[in-house]
C-alpha cells in the first residue's frame, strides 16, 4: 500500500519538500489579483490599484473581483440594489450581539460570532449549489457591514441603527457605526479604504476561507474562519497595534529613542514587512499621503510626524532587507483622525476583505480539491504501549 501511495505522490515524497509557513508554495490558480512584490505593485483583475483606488467605489470593486470585469452602469445598478436589499440582518442576530459581552470582547470576536449566528438563521445555508454559494456570498458582503456597525454601536452603549438604502455601501457603513450621515471626507476615506483592502493574494485569512470551503462546508463557516484569521496581529490586527505603538511613543521627539530600543531588542514593528512585498506596499503609499492631510485637518499633525519618523527609522534599519510600511501602517492614523475607535480598525478591514474572500471562494469551488498538506514527522516510532500502572 505504502509503495502504491509513493508512486502516485510527487517526486519529493519521502523527502518532504518543506516550506515553513507555506512560503513560496503555489496553492491555487487565480485571475483575481496579482502582487508584484519586488516592484511594489498590485492589480485587481488587471487594473493597477494605485490607478483605480480613488476612481472606483466598493460595489464596483466587489463586482470586478467576483465577476472578472468592470460592470456596465446597469450591471452596477443591479448589483448595488441587490447588496442594499441584503443589508438587514435578523433581529435575533442583533440580540446575540447584545447577549455576548460585545463591549468587552474584541470586536473581531463579536463580528465572527455575528456571522456564525447569521448562518443559523438561513435555512438554505447548507445547500451546495454554485448559485447558493454566490448568493450567500453577496449577502455576507452586505451584512458584514451591518453586523460591524451594530458591534460598534453596542460597544458605545448605543442602539444599532437600521441600514439606510439611500446611501452607498461605504457611506451606509459609516452611518451604521455612528448613527449620522458621514461628512464628505469620512465617506471618501472609508470608500478608499474599502477599495484598497478588498483583496490581496493568498494571505492567511483568504487561504483560511479557501481551506474551510474546500471541504464543501457552508459559506458562513468559511467567512467566520477568514475573520478569525484576519484578527491576528501578524495580519489585519496589525493596524490596531500600530496606533497603540504610535500612542505609546507619544511625540515625534521620542520616536528615535523608542525605535532604537525596538530595533536593538529585535522587536517586530507592527505595520512593517510583508511575505510578498519587498518594496513599499502601494496601498501604504496611498494611505501615507492621506494620513498627512487628515492628521493636519484633524489638528493632530504630530500623529503623522511620529509615524513618519518611525517609518524613516525602520527603513533605515531594515530597508535593505526589504522591510517597508505595509497597508496597516498608515491606515490606522486615518481611522483615528476620523474618530473611529482603535479596536474597530480590524473589523473595518474585514468589512472590505469579505469581497476578496467571496471572490476567491467562488473562483476556487469549480476547481475545488480539498486542501490537505502534510507535516514532516519528527516524533518517535515503534514505541511499545506501557500499561498505566507500570509508567
Ligand atoms: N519588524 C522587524 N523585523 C521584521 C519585521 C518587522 N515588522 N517583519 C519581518 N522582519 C524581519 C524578521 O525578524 C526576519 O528577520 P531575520 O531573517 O533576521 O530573522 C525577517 O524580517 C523575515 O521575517 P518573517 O517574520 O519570517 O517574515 P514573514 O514573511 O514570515 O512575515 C509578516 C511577514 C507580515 C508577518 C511580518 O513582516 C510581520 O510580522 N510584520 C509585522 C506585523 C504586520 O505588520 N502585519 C501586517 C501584514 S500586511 C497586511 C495584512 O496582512 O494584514
Amino acid at each position: 500500500m505504502a509503495q502504491k501511495a509513493a508512486e502516485k505522490a510527487p517526486a519529493f515524497f519521502g523527502q518532504q519538500e518543506y516550506a515553513k509557513g507555506l512560503d513560496g508554495v503555489i496553492a491555487c490558480e487565480t485571475h483575481i489579483n496579482y502582487i508584484d512584490g519586488a516592484a511594489g505593485k498590485m492589480i485587481y483583475r488587471g487594473y493597477d490599484v494605485e490607478e483605480i483606488g480613488e476612481q472606483t467605489n466598493y460595489e464596483e470593486t466587489a463586482y470586478l473581483l467576483i465577476y472578472g470585469k468592470l460592470p456596465t452602469q446597469s450591471e452596477l445598478d443591479d448589483f448595488t440594489a441587490k447588496l442594499i436589499s441584503y443589508r438587514s440582518v435578523p433581529p435575533e442576530v442583533i440580540q446575540v450581539l447584545k447577549i455576548i459581552p460585545t463591549a468587552k470582547t474584541h470586536p473581531m470576536s463579536a463580528l465572527r460570532t455575528g456571522v456564525s449566528a447569521l448562518g443559523t438563521f438561513n435555512p438554505d445555508a447548507e445547500e451546495q449549489s454554485v448559485e447558493n454559494y454566490e448568493d450567500i456570498g453577496l449577502q455576507l458582503i452586505a451584512k458584514l457591514a451591518t453586523i460591524a456597525g451594530a458591534v460598534q454601536r453596542i460597544r458605545a452603549g448605543k442602539e444599532p441603527v437600521e441600514p439606510d438604502p439611500s446611501l452607498d455601501h461605504s457611506a451606509n457603513f459609516c452611518y451604521m457605526m455612528t448613527g449620522e450621515k458621514p461628512s464628505e471626507v469620512f465617506e471618501k476615506m472609508m470608500g478608499l479604504s474599502l477599495v484598497l483592502h478588498a483583496d490581496h493574494g493568498v494571505n492567511a485569512s483568504t487561504f483560511s476561507s479557501m481551506v474551510v470551503i474546500s471541504s464543501l462546508t457552508d459559506m458562513y463557516s468559511a467567512i467566520a474562519a477568514g475573520i478569525g484569521s484576519l484578527k491576528g496581529p501578524l495580519h489585519g490586527g496589525a493596524n490596531e497595534q500600530v496606533l497603540y505603538m504610535l500612542n505609546e511613543i507619544g511625540s515625534a521627539d521620542k520616536a528615535d529613542e523608542y525605535m532604537d530600543n525596538a530595533i536593538k531588542n529585535k522587536v517586530k514593528i507592527m505595520g512593517f514587512g510583508h511575505r510578498v512585498y519587498k518594496a513599499y506596499d502601494p496601498r501604504a503609499r496611498i494611505f501615507a499621503l492621506h494620513s498627512k492631510e487628515l492628521c493636519e485637518a484633524a489638528g493632530k499633525p504630530e500623529l503623522y510626524e511620529i509615524a513618519k519618523r518611525v517609518e524613516e527609522k525602520v527603513i533605515d534599519a531594515y530597508g535593505a532587507k526589504g522591510i517597508f510600511p505595509n497597508v496597516d501602517f498608515y491606515s490606522g492614523t486615518i481611522y483615528h483622525c476620523l474618530g473611529i475607535e482603535t479596536a474597530m480598525f480590524t473589523p473595518l478591514f474585514a468589512v472590505s476583505r469579505v469581497a476578496g474572500w467571496v471572490a476567491r471562494i467562488l473562483e476556487y469551488l469549480p476547481q475545488n480539491r480539498i486542501f490537505r498538506p502534510r507535516a514532516v514527522y519528527l516524533g518517535e516510532k515503534d514505541l511499545q504501549y506501557v500499561p498505566i500502572d507500570q509508567r
